[in-house]
């Protein structure tokens, strides 16, 4: 049975946007939550939740070149600039409504599928280079990383040893900017949502929107 406000809505995100979303935002937690170890390395929740978001973001790529409506890459090739200026219409409340990505979020979903393609990568070299300790330290305990090793070699590297702590480092950097990034996109979809009078977020659940380009 179709309920009246099922009826007046149309379809927009599909099963695979969405299911790969929500298993993101989940992943992305626990492998977060998980980047801090004392010691022995990073820990297998972190390592297979890396997998994860890495199996995710791959899948989320390949679909956007072969899918068909909205999820397709084609339907939101924005560039900065256009992202830049819907913000500004955004905030002074003049921003046209999309369907699909709007510019500024479209060039925040590509911000994020980089920024975690570039964190899973570097998480996966520094867990094969032998930096175990500084890919298990990518959650915010980067800091208290360098500073431990500098004081176990006594504040000299030798050059293998301080390329892999570097990729370990960049790892924990990536972790953080994506962070950065996932918050101005949570502030964005909110900010869309009272701009548009819809909830974006009930959306990317139900996967309709009420249709029509314009609000
Ligand atoms: C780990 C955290 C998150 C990541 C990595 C992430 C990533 C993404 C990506 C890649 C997209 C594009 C969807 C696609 O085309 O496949 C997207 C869209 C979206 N996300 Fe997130 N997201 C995160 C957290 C959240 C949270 C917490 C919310 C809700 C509060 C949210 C709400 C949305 C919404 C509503 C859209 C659709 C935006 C639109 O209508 O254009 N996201 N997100």
């Amino acid at each position: 049975m179709t309920s009246a406000s099922q009826e007046k809505s149309v379809n927009v995100w599909d099963p695979l946007v969405r299911s790969g979303h929500w298993a993101m935002v989940a992943a992305f937690i626990v492998a977060y939550l998980s980047g801090e170890e004392e010691s022995g390395g990073a820990s297998q929740l972190h390592v297979w939740s890396g997998y994860a978001i890495g199996a995710i973001v791959a899948a989320r790529v390949l679909w956007g070149f072969v899918a068909a409506g909205h999820a397709r890459f084609g339907d939101f090739a924005f560039g900065p600039i256009a992202g830049i200026l819907y913000l500004g219409e955004l905030v002074r409340g003049r921003a046209r409504r999309y369907i699909g990505h709007s510019p500024a979020g479209a060039v925040m979903v590509f911000a994020l599928l980089l920024s975690l393609a570039g964190t899973v990568g570097t998480g996966l070299m520094a867990n094969s280079g032998g930096d175990k300790q500084a890919a298990g330290n990518a959650g915010g305990g980067m800091v208290a990383q360098a500073v431990a090793e500098e004081n176990e070699h006594g504040g000299s590297k030798k050059g293998g040893e301080g390329a892999e702590s570097a990729i370990g480092d960049l790892h924990g950097v990536l972790a953080n900017i994506t962070l950065g990034l996932i918050i101005l996109h949570v502030l964005g979809v909110g900010l869309a949502s009272v701009a548009h009078r819809e909830n974006l977020v009930l959306s990317m659940i139900t996967g309709r929107k009420r249709p029509g380009a314009q609000s």
